[in-house]
């Protein structure tokens, strides 16, 4: 192991931002990543660690997640480049034995903090370790093009969005089963937008943002990815469908998803196969 860079979980960590910013999904700085470290990759890359950083505020309090490790981005730090340098856009992170402050550890060597978007970030990562009894380890908020466009027309309602992007890829109540949340327009960055994202994150693995983009958490980088890229598709799908004309001729109907629920062996809630 000559640098922390052929470390398994970074690489995929620097794979993942790549594959984010070759779909079209981080203009700029948009976009975040966050790995929950697991306690053996902690150990592989201590011996990396530059002298560790003052301690900052987290911003919200994440108890749940005490003294743990994770890799973030970089706030302002461009997913274009996070695999050409990812010691200057992304860094390793400490937090407290309280899960109320921060310190770095490794990475934003030329300055920075990590993104601005750390509350959502950990409070979500706080619910999923919860809920899936420590399974889900990745974080990721992508400015989806598709996604934010149908926040335009269609009602913000769960049941509504679930349903739709369902109907449009046979393949995606088994991908996301548990369904799709959505927050109403909120203030990005915050502790107020990361306290309705992670409660939504309570019942869901993907969180919709109104006129802003999409959180998916899973249990590795493959996963989460994966749901990600499985919804703007499918949101790109409806999309087209609706630029071609307004009304469906045929569609997969609610019998058809029971059908698939029993031999795809998933529980499909019935409030999402509601009679139109
Ligand atoms: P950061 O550059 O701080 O990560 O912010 C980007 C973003 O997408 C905010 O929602
Ligand atoms: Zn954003």
């Amino acid at each position: 192991m000559n640098t922390i860079l052929d470390v398994k979980f970074v690489q995929g960590f620097i794979r993942m931002c790549n594959d984010g910013w070759e779909q079209g999904w981080h203009e700029r700085n948009g976009g975040n990543l966050s790995y929950r470290m697991k306690p053996e990759e902690v150990r592989e890359v201590e011996p990396f660690f530059s002298e560790k950083g003052e301690w900052r505020e987290i911003g919200t309090s994440v108890p749940g997640l005490a003294g743990e490790y994770f890799m973030v981005t970089g706030s302002g730090k461009f997913f274009r480049n996070v695999i050409l340098d990812p010691a200057d856009s992304t860094c390793i992170i400490e937090l407290d034995e309280k899960g109320e402050n921060y310190r770095i550890c490794w990475g934003l060597v030329n300055g920075g903090r990590p993104t601005s978007e750390l509350p959502s970030h950990l409070m979500n990562h706080e619910v999923k370790k919860a809920a899936t009894n420590g399974m889900h380890r990745v974080i990721y908020h992508a400015h989806t093009t598709n996604v934010i466009a149908l926040t335009f027309v269609l009602p913000l309602k769960d049941e509504v969005f679930t349903r739709e992007l369902w109907e449009m890829a046979t393949e995606c109540p088994v991908v996301f089963p548990d369904g799709i949340g959505v927050v109403g327009w909120m203030v990005p960055g915050g502790r107020d937008i990361a306290v309705a994202t992670s409660e939504l994150m309570k019942k869901y693995d993907v969180a919709i943002w109104a006129h802003h983009g999409m959180f998916c958490s899973g249990e590795d980088f493959d996963l989460t990815f994966g749901l990600m890229h499985t919804v703007e598709k499918s949101a790109e799908i409806l999309v087209k469908m609706l630029s071609i004309r307004p009304d469906k001729l045929q569609t997969i109907t609610p019998q058809n998803f029971r059908d698939l629920a029993v031999d795809f062996k998933v529980n499909l809630p019935e409030k999402f196969l509601y009679e139109k």
